[in-house]
Formats: structure tokens, sequence, C-alpha cells
């Protein structure tokens, strides 16, 4: 089993209605830990290049648009196999395909509002660390 890290990022409806605490929890007791986080205020430019991958998708402006609508937490998870083990907890995008053990199918309010943000490959899980922290800030 190789240890990995991956990004995770509460998203605003799950600051919004004060959740932070129980979606972690769930990804604790799935072995992952939080090696870096901070609570931070998304820009449209900060976000709209974070999603740059989805900008001709019917859906780029309204993505970008709930991401900045209130605080994000911003956090490493670190772990065995975690990219994939922080999917499975996170469960399927759309929160209606979701299994009912997951964070989406708990707590997500719509497929744009599902949440939590996590890195679908270890390559990108690196690039999406370092866009949002220093090497410094990881603390195992
Ligand atoms: S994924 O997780 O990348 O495999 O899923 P994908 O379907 O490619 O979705 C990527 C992100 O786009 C958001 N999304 C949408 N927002 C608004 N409306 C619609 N219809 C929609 N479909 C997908 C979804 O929340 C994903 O956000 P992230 O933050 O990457 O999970």
């Amino acid at each position: 089993m190789a240890i990995e890290r991956t990004l995770s990022i509460l998203k605003p409806d799950a600051t919004r209605r004060n959740l932070t605490g129980k979606i972690n929890a769930l990804f604790e007791e799935a072995g992952l830990r939080i090696v870096a986080q901070k609570r931070i205020q998304l820009t449209e430019a900060t976000a709209g290049q974070f999603y740059a991958v989805h900008k001709e998708r019917p859906f780029y402006g309204s993505l970008v648009a709930s991401m900045i609508s209130a605080p994000v937490v911003v956090q490493v998870l670190e772990g065995e196999n975690a990219v994939l083990a922080h999917r499975g907890v996170m469960g399927a995008t759309d929160p209606k395909k979701a299994e009912p053990h997951t964070v989406r199918a708990q707590f997500a309010e719509s497929i744009e509002a599902n949440s939590v943000h996590g890195s679908d490959s270890l390559e990108n899980a690196a690039t999406e660390i370092a866009f949002f922290f220093a090497g410094t800030e990881i603390l195992p």
C-alpha cells in the first residue's frame, strides 16, 4: 500500500452549514490524516484558475460563483491510497447517485454544492496541493 497525499476542499455549502467537523470525522475514521489545513476565501480569479480544466463546460461560471460564495477549507489528507480512499468517502459527484454512507449522500445539496472536492489522480493531487500549499505548510 502506498502512502499518498490528496487535496480536499470543504466547499462553501459545507462551511456555511457548519459541517466541516462532521465531514472531516468521516475522513479521519477512514484512516486519512489532515497534514495541512486552512480556511480561505477564494476569489473569482483563483477559483477560475483552479477549475480551468472545466472552462468549456456549461456549468463553469456557476461552479466558480458557488465556490466564492463563502469561505472554503482547503486541506491535504495523507494516508494509504489517499486519492482513492478520499474519493470513496466523498461518494459520487451527484449526491443522488452517491452511496448512503458517503459525505455527498449525507450532506450535499446538489451536484454543484456537493460539500467536498477531491483530487482525481495522484498526478492532479500534486498539482492541486501545490496550488494552495507551500511544502513547509504540510506537517505530517
Ligand atoms: S469529477 O469529480 O471531476 O469527476 O466530476 P465532474 O462531473 O467532472 O465534475 C467536476 C466538478 O464540476 C461540478 N459539476 C457541476 N457543477 C454544476 N452543475 C453541474 N451540472 C455540474 N456537474 C459537475 C462538480 O461539483 C465537480 O466539482 P469538484 O469540486 O471538482 O468536485
